[in-house]
């Protein structure tokens, strides 16, 4: 993607929604969502004007299911190194990594959460990051962070944005050309499950929650756990390994 091609709304009702009239290349954002919907039936909700939420169209013509399901993967290595590369991401802040399928978080808590939605020869990529809210929901707030509460100062969302897309556009090329097991070695840097006692919930089947020793992101986008390579599901960690 050689240029993206901004839409920025004041409110909407869900940018995922705005993308499904869009073509590759267009990225809806929205400064307020009053339907923001995140994974598996869950809500999103952020105040108006402080976070980003945006989703982009990514050109997904010929390639392969399993290829595809991939593809949040990859988003989620585009927003961890875009925000690794911040000026201000120094030292002293926490590690990023990336949680199967597809969270960001940092010192174990969720900074950006995807929600990939297949559209024809498309993925809508909807992407929250949580930017400059600076206090969340009482059962969120062990669980959730923005850059603001990590680095003490306000973040400039436009700047952010553009560093997200820049690296979303460069991954995507990457995974375009390569395929994913090209990226498999970068996430694996960032993996946040592997070594830990993990449980997943399978959230395509009825089966029983998997638990076990994970073993880590694969090079075709699953979660080895315990021995089973798992496709679909929400992940908990149990305890740290050793
Ligand atoms: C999750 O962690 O469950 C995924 C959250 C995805 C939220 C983003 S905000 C922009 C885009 N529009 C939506 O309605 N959802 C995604």
């Amino acid at each position: 993607m050689d240029e993206w091609r901004t839409y920025w709304k004041a409110t909407t009702d869900s940018t995922n929604a705005d993308a499904r009239d869009g073509r590759p290349g267009d990225v809806f954002v929205a400064d307020f969502q009053t339907a923001g919907r995140g994974r598996l039936d869950h809500r999103w909700l952020a105040p108006p004007g402080v976070n980003l939420m945006f989703s982009a169209v990514l050109d997904v013509a010929g390639r392969e299911p399993a290829e595809v399901a991939t593809l949040p993967l990859a988003v989620g290595l585009a927003v961890a190194q875009a925000l690794a590369s911040l000026p201000a991401w120094q030292a002293s802040l926490p590690r990023l990594s990336v949680k199967w399928p597809n969270d960001v978080l940092a010192d174990g808590r969720k900074l950006a959460g995807i929600l990939c939605e297949r559209n024809g020869d498309a993925v809508i990529a909807g992407i929250g990051l949580n930017v400059n809210q600076t206090e969340f929901a009482h059962e969120l707030a062990a669980r959730a962070v923005s850059l603001a509460q990590l680095a003490g100062r306000p973040f400039d969302r436009t700047a952010v944005l553009a560093a997200v897309l820049k690296s979303l556009a460069a991954v995507h090329a990457r995974w375009r050309a390569e395929g994913f097991a090209a990226l498999h070695a970068e996430l694996v840097a960032l993996d946040h499950l592997a070594g830990r006692e993990v449980s997943i919930l399978q959230t395509d089947t009825d089966a029983a929650p998997v638990t076990g020793l994970c073993g880590g992101i694969q090079s075709d986008g699953s979660l080895l756990v315990g021995g089973t390579r798992l496709y679909a599901g929400e992940a908990h960690v149990i305890s740290v390994g050793a």
